[in-house]
């Protein structure tokens, strides 16, 4: 068990009670076992509770998470894991060494991302891995293999979804030369240090281009990829139609893999949390409605049917998906009474099993 204090609202949400709360004034506002939601945190604060008691989350070694996530599909858990290994040495040895030639750099993942490009599913799976073990190269996994899936749903042939899976493989390979103090610090950022990790962006612009042969797109992605419609973004505050529409596709692959992942500073989102944060941004102008929403059509698809984990505990399936609000569809629960989280939306899906 771990005491956490209520101001560490992303250390709380998704964690599990392991002791009831009760007011001063002796009112009972949680139970155990309870998965807390943002919710639940508003209940906590306005009853002026100053810490809760979590269950304990030490994360298993991440071989062991890749078996158990990827368990229907030996060939991708041993492709992922050993891409991981693979990868991190190589971005490693791209600021220290020589830099690898291209070819060099998509050998191990080439394989993993024509599994995705033939129609694996293994991202709906991915949201499964906690903590933070390997997360930089993780990371570019995944934006990779989300990548090419968005130029899979937006009907490109597979010669553009291969470039849009290597351009989000290699977005963030600027964070190599950023100081590793900085980029996995608990704390707040102070403002020279948020500059320094926005450079990453130039950073990896300038990596590609020592590597003979990196096609425009490559470099295109890498630094433009943390630019937002409304301008709000970096390297160069872009506006619209200033940033490339491959950018766009990698912003929005980098935004749901970073907010799906554990950080060092905060918990994962639940994985319709996680979608729900993407359409936010569409909304407050920041990402692209037309790669977004047939993105989260595509994700919430894929969830028709799988078993869910509500935030009040009780568990059930998912039903129905609702066109306009697809991120809170129709749940049969194992009662067999169901429950429309359109209505009821102080309950949240915290996961969601194949
Ligand atoms: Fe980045």
């Amino acid at each position: 068990m771990v005491v956490v204090q209520m101001n560490q609202d992303h250390k709380i949400i998704g964690r599990v009670l392991a002791d009831d709360v009760i007011s001063d004034l002796g009112h009972f506002l949680l139970r155990r076992g309870m998965v807390l939601s943002p919710w639940h945190l508003q209940i906590l604060k306005i009853h002026k509770i100053e810490y809760v008691v979590l269950q304990d989350m030490e994360a298993p070694p991440l071989n062991i998470q890749i078996k158990n996530v990827f368990k229907n599909n030996e060939e991708v858990s041993n492709l992922y894991y050993e891409n991981v290994m693979e990868i991190k040495s190589l971005f490693q040895q791209a600021i220290s060494r020589e830099i690898p030639s291209l070819q060099t750099f998509m050998k191990p993942f080439t394989p993993l991302l024509e599994t995705v490009i033939k129609g694996s599913n293994i991202l709906l799976e991915l949201h499964h891995i906690r903590g933070y073990d390997e997360y930089t190269y993780r990371h570019s996994i995944n934006v990779g293999l989300l990548a090419a899936t968005i130029g899979k749903i937006l009907k490109y042939p597979n010669e553009i979804t291969m470039i849009l899976g290597k351009v989000g493989f290699l977005h963030d390979i600027g964070k190599m030369k950023v100081s590793h103090q900085i980029l996995n610090k608990k704390g707040p950022l102070t403002d020279q240090e948020y500059g320094e990790i926005k450079k990453h962006t130039i950073y990896g612009k300038e990596i590609l281009e020592s590597i003979e042969g990196t096609e425009q797109a490559l470099k295109i992605g890498a630094l433009y990829h943390h630019e937002r419609l409304d301008g709000s973004g970096y390297p160069h505050n872009l506006r619209g139609k200033e940033i490339p529409f491959l950018a766009q596709i990698i912003a929005v692959a980098d935004t749901y893999d970073a907010v799906s992942s554990d950080r060092v500073y905060r918990n994962k989102y639940a994985p319709l949390e996680a979608l729900n944060e993407l359409v936010k941004d569409v909304y407050n102008g920041r990402l692209n409605g037309e790669i977004v929403l047939p993105f989260v059509n595509h994700i919430m698809n894929g969830y028709m049917g799988n078993k869910v984990v509500l935030s009040d505990g009780r568990r059930g399936q998912i039903v129905h998906l609702h066109i306009d609000e697809i991120y809170r569809p129709l749940v049969m629960l194992d009662d067999g009474q169901c429950i429309d989280l359109r209505k009821h939306r102080t309950i949240a899906i915290v996961n969601v099993f194949s």
